[in-house]
Parts: C-alpha cells; sequence; structure tokens
C-alpha cells in the first residue's frame, strides 16, 4: 500500500511523524508492506512553491492507494488567487470524498465526560453549508452590498442518498441503528429533501431501526445520553461541529480520528485543526491521526479483500486502547508523555502485541 503523507500545518508535523512510527511498525508487525511518499501543503508549500497546494500533489494522491492530511492552518488561507487554497477542502472536492466517518468512543481507564459510549458521524463531505465547495463556479457566499452577506447552502438527492447509504451499510456492522439529523422545522425544504432520502434508503434496510433529531436537541441528547446513539447520519456543517462535541465527550478532540472516503479514494484526517495554540510543544495528542490511519487500513483491506490491513487496523485500536488505559499518552487524556514519546510508545507495544 503506498500512501501520499502531507504533514500541513501546526502540530501537523508533530502528529504525523507519530503516526508514521505507529504505521511503520504495524507494517513491519503485518507485512502490510507500507510505503510512504511525502510532500508538503499549507504554509510550507505556500513558502516553497507559492500555492497551499500544487497539482502535482493531486496527481500523486491519484496515483497512491491513500491520502494521510494532516490539519491546516485553514483560517490563514483567505484569497485562492493568491495560492490560498484550503488542503481539507480541495482533495474532498477533488477526489469526491463525499463520506466523512468519524468515530468517536469511550476507553476503558478514561471515564468519558458523560460516560460511556461508541457511535460514529458520518457527515456529507461535497456540499451544504461550505461556500467553498457547493458551486461548480464562483463563491457559495456573495456580498450584495458592504453591509449584506448571504450564504447559500446547498442540497442534493444525489448526495443525500450516498451519504445515507453509506450510514446504512455502516449501521449493519455495528448495533443497527441510525439517527438521522437535520433542522427540517425551520430548513424546510432543504433538510426536507435530507430526510427524505434517508428515508427512501432505510427502506432497503429493514434490520436497521432508524429516527430523526433536530440538530439543536440532538446536542443536549449526546450530553445526556450519549450511549443511545450507534450510527449518526447529518449533512455537513451539523456533522463538523456535532464531531467535535462527540470527540470531546470521548475524553479530548485529540482521539477525534476520522476518515474522508469516496468510491476510489480515501484520505485519513484528524478531525481537529492545526492547533496553533499548542504547536511545536511536543504535547499534542497523536491518536486523532493513528486513528484516522487505522480507519484508513480498514478502507484498503475491506475494498482489496487482503485481511492483514483489517487485522491491523483493529491491533492499533487494540493498541490504543491499551496505551490509554496505561496513561502511556499525552496530558490531554491523562499521561505525562510528548507526542514524539506517546507515538514512539504505542509503536513498540504494537510489535510486541
Ligand atoms: P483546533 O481544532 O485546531 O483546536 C481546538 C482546541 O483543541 C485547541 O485548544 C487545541 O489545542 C485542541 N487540540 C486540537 N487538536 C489536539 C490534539 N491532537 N491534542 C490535544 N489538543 C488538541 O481549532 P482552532 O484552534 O479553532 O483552529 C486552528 C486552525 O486549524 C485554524 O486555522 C482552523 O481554520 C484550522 N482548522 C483546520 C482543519 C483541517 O485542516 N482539517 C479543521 C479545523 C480547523
Ligand atoms: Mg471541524
Amino acid at each position: 500500500m503506498r500512501l501520499l503523507v502531507l504533514a500541513g500545518d501546526g502540530i501537523g508535523p508533530e502528529i504525523t511523524a507519530a503516526t508514521l512510527a505507529v504505521l511503520r511498525a504495524a507494517s513491519d508487525r503485518f507485512r502490510l508492506g507500507l510505503e510512504f511518499a511525502e510532500d508538503v501543503v499549507g504554509h510550507e508549500s505556500l513558502k516553497r512553491h507559492g500555492t497551499t497546494i500544487r497539482a502535482e500533489v493531486l496527481a500523486a494522491a491519484k496515483s497512491a492507494d491513500g491520502l494521510i492530511l494532516g490539519p491546516a492552518a485553514i483560517s490563514d488561507f483567505k484569497d485562492e488567487a493568491r495560492g490560498e487554497i484550503n488542503p481539507s477542502k480541495f482533495f474532498r472536492k477533488s477526489l469526491d470524498l463525499y463520506a466523512n466517518i468519524r468515530p468517536a468512543r469511550t476507553y476503558p481507564g478514561l471515564p468519558g465526560r458523560v460516560g460511556d459510549f461508541d457511535l460514529v458521524v458520518v457527515r456529507e463531505n461535497t456540499e451544504g453549508f461550505y461556500a467553498d465547495r457547493n458551486m461548480a463556479a464562483g463563491g457559495g457566499e456573495m456580498l450584495v452590498t458592504p453591509d449584506v452577506a448571504i450564504a447559500l447552502r446547498r442540497i442534493t438527492r444525489a448526495c443525500c442518498e450516498r451519504i445515507a447509504r453509506a450510514a446504512f451499510a455502516l449501521a449493519m456492522a455495528r448495533r443497527k441503528r441510525v439517527t438521522i439529523v437535520h433542522k427540517a422545522n425551520v430548513l424546510r425544504l432543504s433538510d426536507g429533501l435530507f430526510i427524505e432520502e434517508c428515508r427512501k434508503v432505510a427502506r432497503e434496510f429493514p434490520e436497521v431501526e432508524s429516527n430523526d433529531v433536530l440538530i439543536d436537541a440532538m446536542m443536549a441528547h449526546l450530553v445526556r445520553a450519549p450511549n443511545h446513539f450507534d450510527v449518526i447520519v447529518t449533512t455537513n456543517m451539523f456533522g463538523d461541529i456535532l464531531s467535535d462535541l462527540t470527540a470531546e465527550l470521548s475524553g479530548s478532540l485529540g482521539l477525534g480520528g476520522s476518515l474522508n472516503a469516496g468510491v476510489d479514494y480515501a484520505m485519513a484526517q484528524a478531525a481537529h485543526g492545526s492547533a496553533p495554540d499548542i504547536a511545536g510543544k511536543n504535547v499534542a495528542n497523536p491518536f486523532s491521526l493513528v486513528l484516522s490511519a487505522m480507519l484508513l487500513l480498514a478502507w484498503h483491506g475491506r475494498r482489496t479483500g487482503q485481511k492483514a490491513f483489517g487485522a491491523a487496523a483493529a491491533a492499533i485500536e487494540r493498541a490504543v486502547e491499551a496505551a490509554i488505559s496505561a496513561r502511556e499518552t499525552t496530558g490531554d487524556v491523562g499521561g505525562n508523555l510528548g507526542t514524539r514519546e506517546t507515538g514512539a510508545a504505542l509503536a513498540s507495544r504494537l510489535s510486541k502485541a
């Protein structure tokens, strides 16, 4: 499996280096033959090449078997005409990575903030309230006068249907429950359409129990009883917001693993951003990106039928569980190791497993 690795900004290089140490150990232990090609995105690319992302990098991503993307300092990138492109958007749109899969669970030895749970947020990733990706040309935001701004939210049946299908298929391999999260009481047409498509797909999965919940109430339900949920399917921005909450409720945003998957490509990317407040201090939790890479290995295993990849993914998750319970972690989840040391400890745990 050939992986293209783009470390990104802020804590990106630190958590990426730790993740690669873990992947090398997994590759040796399970004979995965992982090969890594590294390139740059974000500020480093802007400095070297005058743009945050180059066309060659997209070509390399297309010819690789998977992509690992570190977080980028997206808020710094304002003008695409000056090469300031959001790398995350760039890949999600160019590779049509429509399903953003964000598992969140608690771990033995690390009590979650609101009790134990194990759920997955399935977020639509290619349209919705994202001005930089919901138009074929131009942006989804307009300044009508200096004092009036409009933002468009695009919702299409095709995108709703495919994300619903991803959610129900995933539920079949889990506890067979899907919660459809929306705001159709106000966004009657757009979220109405989203619910309609989810319900159509639900009929194809009679074994899966489903219901729908309003996004605002969902915040309360998640804090009150997160263990009621299995798979949560929602539109782009609601999923973005909701999944930071579920990661933090599980113990830390630094546990937020995430996979961006399409038909032909997949990209491992932590749920969080570049965390400039802790960058360069060797304190960021690398498990978010480790768990994202774990999801990528599992995806590759399912796609190619190579069982070793599924086994390696399962072993990585078990090793993370064991590391958390042994407090071989960064401070956000109760340990006292640095980012580098946490990665090294996990890699050595995996080699011995
Ligand atoms: P953030 O997600 O980077 O950080 C939020 C909080 O969580 C901070 O206190 C941070 O220290 C903490 N945190 C994040 N990752 C952590 C980890 N692995 N271990 C321990 N603590 C962690 O959000 P923020 O600060 O609002 O955004 C920073 C930059 O990242 C902005 O430029 C933003 O636009 C960008 N961003 C990039 C994303 C991406 O590349 N996919 C996603 C979200 C934000
Ligand atoms: Mg986010």
